[in-house]
């Protein structure tokens, strides 16, 4: 293992640290030198058709072969489109094809249930046998093709068979996190056209029950044009049940039949539709096909987190999102991987609940989120310390701008130096990875999500469209497309243009800040909402927030801009201090002249404000439009904060604003 650390410098700018995957990795890896990554990023981009109908060849079951690989305009009329002409069903990818083999009895699906006695495997024949049938009662209630079903479900196996049994017949599941409310279930059921509900009666989170029926009942009251809700019996316990319209899953179970043959889906019918918001206006239905998400969510699951079949595989996230999505369902299973399905929380009913999980299963892949780490590594490294965590060799991380400090917490403490860390950049949109190291040949840095996967050719342009120099921030775009991009807005034809093609035309346009390294790295800088300029100096929020992070007294920071008469944008900081830390005046100035140090004086926050907690969505994301609108005192116009994961967090910090200094 190398590692080298040049100056004590922990902010993103002047990381310099840079580990090599161990030989004992590298050797066994699927690729293993960085010579074999180039040559191999050149075909695709170079030869896209070529290469992808190899990757499309290796890694899917087709029942029909396509007339062209890859044909798509990213000006003008815009569109996308892989594998013209071909037949496939994803969810006989899934399970289907791996009953032909060995596979028949692996474990497709390990469940652990919030309650620690709580847990149930399916092998690929069980899990097969359960889609089937449910497949089957979908389609003996009416459910065609094309039909779309909502599906608001907690984290239990229904939902992996809810999701697969959809796409056996060919309906469009769309998946509403089961932490939203009735109101956000409403506007997507009404979006998608849903005429079919698949919910639960509770669910649990952190030892408390969630009513996700009433819930949907209560969305279902404004939704005339649902016909079926079909409610799992989560706990045992009765719930409100509308004859003519709500079914128990169990009752339509015992009687269903295992035979339903997989329909033959075009490569461009779609498979799902999921909610995401954007900067303004109501959430998107990001729209995904069958043909090229299969073949980029299976492709990038086997070469970024170089699975092998005696792998246990973990991915942390809700399937609400779309990282469960490719890498909870699709991608492991059409892998013919393990996947394991995690109900509760990483603090529930102690700090080390991940970690009595992976030593329970002996997990060797572990895949989640650096707020969760950021969480884990404020209440100490007593936890991960009091598990067997051996049978880890590979960490990953997704879904925001990973701080170094907490990328060197999880590399030492979670993976004794012994397992890389894969950062991998992605969106709803792109519908898997497309800038990660393939841990046995691309060195890593801490804080850098590294290189393009293959087929992604990301470029950073300045305002003007030009392209920026090394280690210039500028906007991530990328300049053609690749199998996994989404097709398009459910029902609403131009959104997809005027999204994401608008901005410059030719590129599809990203809505992240990066710049790239001299060794051809990328580092996310955040949203480009996000990205400040003061003075005329941009800067990312993400590197003033790692600057304050490194601080040995802080845990959380989230850093927005504000109007500031002279500079144009000052910078306005929210921190949240470590436990035993006294949040003082001198605390303040202290943390000032540690960021000026560290990246320079042009950073140095103008405001600090200590607060015990961030606003944050279900899914662990800080909202800034929150935080900017309390920046500057625009606290009258705080906007929808009914998505928040708890909304007495913005009444404190509204009080606590005035003490800001
Ligand atoms: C951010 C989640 C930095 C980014 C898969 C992106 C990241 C948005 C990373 C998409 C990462 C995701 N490093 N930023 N490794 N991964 N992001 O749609 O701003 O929920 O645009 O998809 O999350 O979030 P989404």
């Amino acid at each position: 293992m190398k590692a080298e650390k040049t100056g004590s410098v922990e902010s993103l700018l002047t990381e310099k640290r840079i580990f090599s995957p161990s030989s004992e990795f590298a050797e066994k890896a699927l690729l293993k030198s960085r010579q074999q990554y180039e040559e191999m990023w050149r075909r695709s981009i170079e030869k896209p058709d070529e290469f992808w109908a190899e990757m499309a060849e290796k890694h899917i079951d087709w029942f029909k072969k396509w007339d062209a690989v890859e044909e798509y305009s990213f000006k003008d009329d815009v569109f996308v489109r892989y594998f013209r002409g071909a037949k496939l069903n994803a969810s006989y990818n899934c399970l289907d094809r791996h009953l032909n083999n060995w596979r028949r009895n692996k474990a497709a699906l390990i469940w652990q249930g919030e309650p620690a006695e709580e847990s149930r495997t399916y092998t690929y024949l069980q899990l097969h046998r359960e889609v089937c049938k449910f497949a089957s009662v979908l389609k003996s209630l009416g459910v065609k093709k094309g039909d779309r079903v909502t599906v608001y479900m907690p984290m239990i196996p229904e939902l992996v068979i809810t999701l697969l049994a959809c796409a056996r017949i060919g309906a469009i599941h769309s998946v509403v996190f089961g932490g939203f409310s009735s109101e956000a279930l409403r506007d997507r059921i009404i979006d998608s056209q849903a005429e079919t509900l698949v919910t639960a009666n509770f669910g649990l989170r952190a030892g408390k029950t969630l009513n996700c029926k009433e819930n949907a009942d209560e969305a279902l009251s404004n939704c005339p044009a649902v016909k079926n809700c079909i409610v799992v019996r989560r706990i045992d316990r009765d719930c409100n049940m509308m004859p003519g319209r709500d079914y128990w899953w169990h009752e339509l179970m015992s009687a269903a039949t295992p035979a339903c043959e997989p329909e033959q889906m075009d490569a461009e019918d779609p498979l799902f539709i999921l909610y995401t918001s954007g900067s303004t206006g109501k959430p998107k239905g990001v729209m995904h096909t069958t043909g090229g998400y299969m073949v980029y969510a299976t492709t990038t699951f086997k070469y970024i987190f170089d699975y092998r079949d005696e792998d246990v595989f973990w991915c942390t996230a809700d399937i609400g999102w779309v990282t469960g999505h490719s890498y909870i369902v699709y991608g492991p299973l059409s892998a013919g991987a393990t996947s394991l399905m995690f109900e509760g929380v990483p603090n529930y009913p102690q700090p080390d609940r991940f970690w009595e999980v992976v030593e329970k299963y002996r997990v060797n892949i572990f895949y989640t989120a650096p707020t969760a780490i950021r969480a884990m590594m404020r209440d100490g490294d007593r936890w991960p310390l009091g598990r067997d965590l051996s049978s880890l060799r590979l960490l990953g991380t997704v879904g925001e701008p990973i701080n170094p400090e907490a990328w060197m917490w999880y590399y030492k403490v979670v993976g004794k130096e012994r397992c890389p860390v894969v950062d991998t950049w992605w969106q709803t949109e792109t519908g898997g990875i497309l800038i990660s190291p393939l841990p046995g040949c691309i060195p890593t840095k801490p804080g850098s999500a590294t290189v393009p996967f293959f087929g992604v050719n990301p470029k950073i342009i300045r305002q003007d469209g030009s392209e920026a120099a090394p280690n210039e921030g500028g906007y991530l775009v990328i300049d053609k497309p690749w199998p996994g991009i989404m097709r398009g807005v459910y029902g609403d034809p131009n959104r997809f243009k005027n999204t994401y093609f608008v901005q410059y035309p030719g590129y599809y346009f990203t809505g992240d800040g990066a710049r790239r390294d001299e060794d051809g790295y990328f580092w996310l800088m955040g949203r480009v909402d996000d990205v400040i300029n003061v003075s005329g100096h941009r800067l990312g929020t993400a590197e003033v927030e790692s600057s304050l992070v490194a601080h040995p007294k802080v845990a959380e920071a989230a850093v927005v801009g504000f109007p500031h008469e002279i500079k144009g944008e000052g910078i306005y900081a929210y921190v949240t201090v470590k436990e035993g830390v006294e949040a003082t005046e001198e605390l303040k100035k202290e943390l000032i002249a540690h960021v000026r140090k560290e990246i320079g004086p042009i950073a140095s926050p103008d405001k600090i404000q200590f607060s015990s907690a961030l606003p944050k969505t279900r899914s662990g994301k800080i909202i800034r439009r929150i935080l900017r609108k309390i920046a500057a005192g625009e606290i009258g116009e705080l906007g929808d904060t009914t998505t928040l994961a708890d909304p007495a967090v913005v009444e404190s910090l509204v009080a606590g604003r005035l003490e800001a200094v």
